[in-house]
């Protein structure tokens, strides 16, 4: 029998979706917006390994390259092999292919002593355990390093809520096929939740947190230095 779960869903969809999902996550609206409050938040110091879990097509690579340096080293974790793929040839195209691995994010592929910095961007919704994968990442740092998350979720903000009903469909849209079905529950509630406890974890981590909101309350950003 075909293997169906979750991740293997997630893999076969991003693999397959790769070269529109790249266009999406560069040139959509406002992901300039959320991707500099990303970076500005993280502020990773130069020279610093910078790594991000669930790094898709790399979108994020030349926001976090720009802060850490031509000294620093960006490393995208993901388990889909077609998103990797477009990163890859971007950045050799671009003269340097980079660090891009084939990984499970909650199995974190890396060395403790050998990363400044973690950060996850629209990932923290598709993780069953969010808490625990944030607390992993932590771990990976170890105190004194550098956590920050990017997720999209509902906002609370009078004004925008309207939109939110717009939203659930995008976030479904955007989902595997199956994933209604697998959760058995709305794909937009599930996803409020697992930000919301992935950025709760980061702030109890964290000291010096910068948690903010941008895009009507739809981004949210969260940062801080592992204590
Ligand atoms: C919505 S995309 C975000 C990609 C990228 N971070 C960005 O900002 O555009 C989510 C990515 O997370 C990856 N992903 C989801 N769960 C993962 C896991 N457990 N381990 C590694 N990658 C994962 C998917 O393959 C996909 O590329």
């Amino acid at each position: 029998m075909a293997d169906r779960s979750p991740a293997t869903s997630a893999q076969t969809f991003y693999s397959r979706l790769a070269r529109l999902y790249d266009a999406l996550a560069r040139r959509g609206p406002g992901v300039d917006t959320l991707r500099r409050s990303l970076a500005d938040a993280l502020d990773p110091p130069p020279g610093a390994t910078v790594v991000e879990f669930g790094c898709g097509t790399a979108a994020n690579r030349p926001y976090l390259e720009a802060r850490v340096g031509p000294e620093g080293t960006y490393v995208g974790v993901d388990f889909s092999p077609g998103v990797l793929r477009v990163a890859r040839e971007r950045g050799a195209a671009g003269g340097d292919p980079g660090h891009l691995v084939r990984g499970d994010a909650t199995r974190p592929p890396l060395r403790a002593d050998a990363v400044d910095a973690c950060c996850g961007a629209f990932v923290s919704g598709m993780l069953a355990d969010p808490a625990t994968a944030v607390r992993d990442w932590a771990s990976l740092v170890g105190p004194g390093g550098r956590l920050g998350l990017l997720d999209l979720a509902r906002t609370t903000r009078p004004g925008w809520r309207v939109l939110n009903p717009a939203f659930g469909l995008f976030v479904r849209a955007g989902s595997p096929p199956g994933t209604a079905e697998a959760l058995g529950r709305s794909p937009a509630t599930v996803q409020d939740e697992r930000v919301a406890t992935a950025h709760r974890t980061l702030r109890e981590l964290c000291t010096d947190v910068d948690a903010r909101t941008v895009l009507g309350g739809f981004g949210r950003v969260s940062a801080g230095t592992v204590e």
